[in-house]
Parts: structure tokens; C-alpha cells; sequence
């Protein structure tokens, strides 16, 4: 079935003396039942993928631009990152679409250019504490899968991560409750979209705020294989927890 998946999204943190903790983390897991990626920025990128070679850990983007090449400064191919040494790469990362206005149309493209290259794109979708207290989360979340999510996607290519923004950083995780209703909901959409056979492959990651003290918690809700973590990816003695957490789950 489904093979589980701890993500570490390093965002804007780390320089080569970060890559200590990745040390850490692929001595801490040279083999292990669930799948491991950690997303350091672009520049730490093949430095890392080195470091984690011959473990159980791989490396992946935190973006890509949706065009193979070209005029577009200070942006990266996915190409680019697929040479870099990255099999995967996160897209539509909230702080993407709030800090660089990215729509779910850039989304899709940008996800239609990862898979191109070979990535498996983790598509993030999450919605607003507005749309949470206002009774929308449910379709803020339909549409931005359908607008995010390209056509005539494959399981083995395709992660969608549940982030709402509320929780990023923040400290406040959704009751399980909620995880779970979001998550039944993106597998019903999927399955709708897709088809069985590929939607039960997806893979759907909760993420905001995720700590070794609620991961056990959270990867026991239906649907939810696995993680994207932000700020306790940074250091491996939180990460391993968790990833130990995901398992045993
Ligand atoms: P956080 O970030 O774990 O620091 O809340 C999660 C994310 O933004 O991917």
C-alpha cells in the first residue's frame, strides 16, 4: 500500500554547518520502514544530497519554476534539481503562494514541470483561520487540489500535504478530528478526480506544528501517511522522533 513519508521543510534555514543534523539523521536511519526526505534551500542542495547518500534519507526542492530553462533570475529548473541529486520537491508551500503570490494555476504548472523531470511533487493545499472560522475549509481545500493538482497524475508522483496556514509555525494543530475530516475529504476528491486505484496510492502528509509530542497522535488519524515539518525537521533529535513515530504507527 501506501509507504508512509516524513518530510523535513527546511525553508530558509541552514548553511553548510547545518548539514551536521543530516549527518545525524542518516547515521540515526540507515535503514527504515517509512520514507525520509529532507528539503534544505536550493544551495545546500547537492552538498546534502552527498551527505545523505547510501542512507535512508533523500533530498528534495522547496520549489521549482514551471519553464525547463530560460530568462528568469534567481529561479531554479527542475532540472536543475533533479541534477542537484533531489527526487522530490514541495510546491505551493503556502509561504509560496503568500510571499510570491503563486496561484493554484502556477501551482499546476510547476507541478506538471517537477513530475516532467522525474520529481514527485509534494502539492500543499491549507486553508486561512478566516476560512476555518467562516465554515469554508472544506471547499477551500476541494478547489485548490482541483486548480493545483495537473490531470492524468500518477500515485508514485504525486504527495499532497494538508497545511493550514494557521498552524504553520505557530504552535496550534487542528483537533484530530479535523485533520481526519480534511484528509477523508482529499482521499474522497482524489478518488472522485483520479480513480480508485490511483487516489488509494496518494500519499496525504499533515503538516503545521508537528512535534515529537503529537506526531504519534496525528499519524494514528485515517489518511494520514505521514508528515511535512517545518521547524522540528531542523535539528535531528527532533526529527527522529517523529520519524520513529510514523514507524510504529
Ligand atoms: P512547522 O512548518 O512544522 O514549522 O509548523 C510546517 C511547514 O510549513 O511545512
Amino acid at each position: 500500500m501506501r509507504r508512509k513519508l516524513a518530510a523535513g521543510n527546511w525553508k530558509m534555514n541552514g548553511t553548510g554547518d547545518s548539514l551536521s543534523e543530516l549527518s545525524a539523521l542518516a547515521e540515526g536511519h540507515p535503514s527504515a520502514s517509512v520514507d525520509i526526505l529532507i528539503c534544505p534551500p536550493a544551495p545546500l542542495l547537492s552538498r546534502a544530497a552527498a551527505v545523505a547518500s547510501g542512507s535512508a534519507v533523500t533530498v528534495g526542492g522547496q520549489d521549482c519554476h514551471a519553464a525547463a530553462s530560460g530568462a528568469h533570475t534567481g529561479d531554479i529548473s527542475a532540472a536543475m534539481l533533479v541534477d542537484a541529486g533531489a527526487g522530490s520537491v514541495i510546491l505551493g508551500h503556502s509561504e509560496r503562494r503568500q510571499d510570491h503570490g503563486e496561484s493554484d494555476g502556477d501551482v499546476r504548472t510547476k507541478t506538471e514541470a517537477a513530475t516532467a523531470a522525474g520529481l514527485i511533487a509534494i502539492v500543499c493545499v491549507g486553508e486561512s483561520l478566516d476560512q476555518r472560522e467562516d465554515g469554508q475549509t472544506l471547499d477551500v481545500i476541494g478547489a485548490q487540489m482541483e486548480g493545483s493538482v495537473p490531470d492524468g497524475m500518477t500515485a508514485d508522483r504525486l504527495v499532497i500535504a494538508y497545511e493550514p496556514i494557521w498552524a504553520i509555525g505557530t504552535g496550534k494543530v487542528p483537533t484530530l478530528e479535523q485533520i481526519g475530516e480534511v484528509h477523508d475529504f482529499m482521499r474522497e476528491r482524489l478518488t472522485a478526480r483520479f480513480g480508485e486505484a490511483t487516489a488509494s496510492g496518494v500519499r496525504l502528509l499533515y503538516g503545521g506544528s508537528v512535534k515529537p509530542s503529537n506526531a504519534t497522535e496525528i499519524f494514528a488519524v485515517s489518511n494520514v501517511d505521514g508528515a511535512l515539518v517545518g521547524g522540528a525537521s531542523l535539528k535531528a533529535a527532533d526529527f527522529s522522533p517523529i520519524i520513529a513515530a510514523l514507524e510504529s504507527a
